[in-house]
């Protein structure tokens, strides 16, 4: 698990109930076994969300979300796995450092140090801009740009002295080493071994994760000259495209209203809380990461797009869109007039006509197409198709028929055209795009097959189902259905990932069947949590395993026969050898005769028999195990 070992993470889960962390966020109504409520993830009408204290795990039968206590954090606090850990960890009173290996021991306390120095660095640029003589500029700087008050404190905004190491002494007398602070990304080596500090004569503004810590650091130069801003390079605490500036101020209001702004910039954000818009969020550069934008998504979908209005910003905003939705977002764009950025705009203006903005921001297609019609005049057909093919990209991905069908009308208005035409080239544009892109989506063929099954699930795929939930429920079983159904007992693919982790549960000392979510992707987290749901059929356990067993073996036999027959066939049309297929065909027969009668004692002869010829004949399907019963 890298920095937290699993001893500590199953320690921290069994001292969490989920119930507890869940009733934070959600209000629960206890029905039985289970405690139901409306989701936290999707717009939920009737209460399709259901927590099981007992098997210590949440599943939204809307939107198809499950997972244990860390994932329900992860998804609610957009926190990473190791990030929700720590969380629980810190409130359960339990030290996520200790029973580890010395390696991890030691890049552990490496880590401490660097979030130490990160946060020393912090309060001392923090105080040198708040009373240092030499910081009379700074502060200056900051009163002009009508940065003050509590607006330094909540950004913690700090000053770096022009000195060249006045951090590292400072940091040297609280016990760090320049090769520390440097690794902390506060101090540059030199080509001979020298150190010094890397912020100098420069506004300094902290950067936090999302949960609120403090990772690394931006500094503004007080004048013309360039670079305008230098930040912390990567370190191993600190990855630029995977932070948003101002996420964790930000994480209440989003909830709240509904939406996230994202900016392009420290200062806008910074403005934006000065007007009490606090919903705000920078990616801090022109273009947004896909792991930026995933942090966004897990949080809310429902963007809207404040970027600079400059040729840069906008060439920024149209590779954020797209990104966006295709992480599925509702996505809006600001159009800031006249060049402006936010900070520049909310100065002069104000707060209402920057909600006005927000309320009149255009969806995505809308702003492509005005984007698309503004650079020329559309006239000719072959104008309108230009558009067209700009659009329709951003168009397929919306899921929702009304928003694809809100989106063609304003597209017909502006295009001069009839809402016919439109919707009949972007049918045909569909068309063609659908026998280009044939990649197979397995995440949504699984969910299909599984989850949102509108047909009704084979027999097949039940007894599958049946069977994985009793093995979570006790993996020592692992063994005796491998005996019987060989090495791959299940024909789904998320099965037989969920299988392989159970299989390797046999070996540890204490099973858990939550501590399974730690190790599986979110499909399949999805399903386990899905399966868990399941009622097991009856109260002897062995003989609803045996059911299940013949049911997979009976349709595997069938598979077989149907094969066999057609193996006959062409071996007939080709002269070759036949006869050792058609003894099996028809042993199969036989049994399946037999079962229909009801003739148990013949059936499991019969079976034995089988048993006997796929010995010999074993490298013909490796697949199959034995099915005595
Ligand atoms: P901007 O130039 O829009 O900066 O760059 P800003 O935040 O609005 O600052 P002011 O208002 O001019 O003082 C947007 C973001 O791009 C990154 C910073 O994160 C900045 O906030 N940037 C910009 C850099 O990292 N380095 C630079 O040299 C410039
Ligand atoms: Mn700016």
């Amino acid at each position: 698990m890298g920095l937290i070992s699993d001893e500590v993470i199953e320690t921290v889960r069994l001292r969490s109930d989920i119930v507890e962390v869940v009733s934070r966020y959600v209000q629960l109504k206890k029905k039985g076994k289970y405690f139901t409520g409306l989701c936290p993830f999707h717009q939920d009408r009737t209460p399709s969300f259901t927590v099981t204290p007992d098997k210590q795990i949440f599943h939204c039968f809307g939107c198809n979300t499950g997972g244990n206590v860390f994932k329900f954090l992860m998804l609610k606090e957009n926190l990473t796995f190791v990030e929700a850990v720590s969380l629980l960890a810190e409130q359960a009173g339990i030290a996520v450092s200790s029973n580890e290996s010395p390696a991890e021991r030691e890049r552990e306390h490496k880590w401490r140090r660097l979030r130490q120095i990160n946060s020393l660095a912090m309060d001392y640029y923090y105080y040198i801009r708040q009373r240092h003589d030499a910081a009379a500029r700074a502060r200056k700087y900051l009163a002009e740009r009508g940065i003050s008050g509590d607006i330094l404190e909540r950004f913690m905004v700090g000053y770096a002295l022009p000195d060249w190491d006045s951090l590292l002494l400072y940091l040297k007398k609280k016990g760090y080493q320049a090769q520390e602070v440097a690794e902390a990304g506060l101090a540059v080596k030199t080509e001979n071994g020298k150190y010094y500090d890397r912020f100098r004569q420069r506004i300094i503004l902290p950067i936090w994760d999302a949960i609120g810590r403090v990772v690394g650091f931006g500094g503004r130069i007080l004048d013309h000259s360039l670079p305008k801003y230098i930040n912390t390079p990567e370190t191993a605490l600190f990855s630029k495209g995977n932070l948003l500036y101002g996420l964790h101020l930000a994480r209440g209001a989003i909830r709240e209203k509904g939406f996230v702004v994202i900016m392009e910039g420290y200062m806008d954000v910074i403005s934006a809380h000065r007007y009490g818009i606090t919903n705000a969020v920078a990616s801090l550069g022109t273009s947004l990461t896909r792991e930026q934008g995933r942090l966004l998504t897990s949080y809310n979908k429902n963007i809207v797009v404040a970027y600079d209005a400059d040729v840069a910003g906008v060439a920024a905003t149209m590779r954020g869109l797209d990104l966006l939705q295709e992480l599925g977002c509702h996505v809006r764009v600001v159009n800031i007039p006249d060049g402006k950025d936010p900070d520049e705009f909310l100065q002069k203006q104000g707060y209402e006509p920057w909600e006005n903005l927000i309320n009149q921001a255009p969806s995505l297609i809308e702003y492509k197409l005005q984007q698309a019609v503004s650079k020329k005049q559309v006239r000719t057909v072959s104008d309108k198709l230009e558009v067209m093919r700009k659009v329709f990209p951003s168009l397929s991905v919306i899921t929702s028929e009304v928003e694809v069908e809100e989106n063609l009308k304003v597209m017909a208005g502006l295009l001069n055209s009839s809402p016919e035409t439109i919707a009949g080239e972007f049918k045909r544009y569909k068309a063609n795009k659908r026998k280009k892109w044939t990649y197979p989506d397995n995440i949504a063929k699984n969910k299909h097959n599984i989850l949102n099954n509108t047909k009704k699930p084979s027999a097949q795929e039940k007894a599958e189902a049946g069977l994985l939930r009793l093995i979570i429920e006790d993996p020592s079983l692992v063994v005796t259905i491998q005996e019987k159904l060989g090495p791959e007992p299940f024909s789904n693919n998320s099965y037989h990932k969920i299988f392989k982790h159970l299989h390797e549960a046999i070996n540890k000392p204490v099973y858990h069947f939550a501590e399974l979510f730690n190790y599986l992707e979110d499909d399949e987290q999805t399903l386990l949590s899905y399966l868990l749901t399941l009622e097991i059929p009856g109260e002897d356990r062995n003989q609803v395993m045996i059911d299940y067993v013949e049911c997979i073996s009976r349709c595997n036999r069938q598979e077989r026969r149907m094969m066999l027959l057609q193996e006959i066939s062409k071996a007939e049309k080709s002269g070759s050898h036949w006869h050792d297929l058609w003894r099996e065909y028809s042993l199969l027969r036989r049994i399946v005769e037999a079962e229909r009668l009801g003739d148990r004692k013949r059936t499991a002869n019969l079976l034995q028999e089988y048993q006997q010829l796929i010995k010999i004949d074993i490298c013909k399907h490796p697949r199959e195990g034995s099915d005595g019963s």
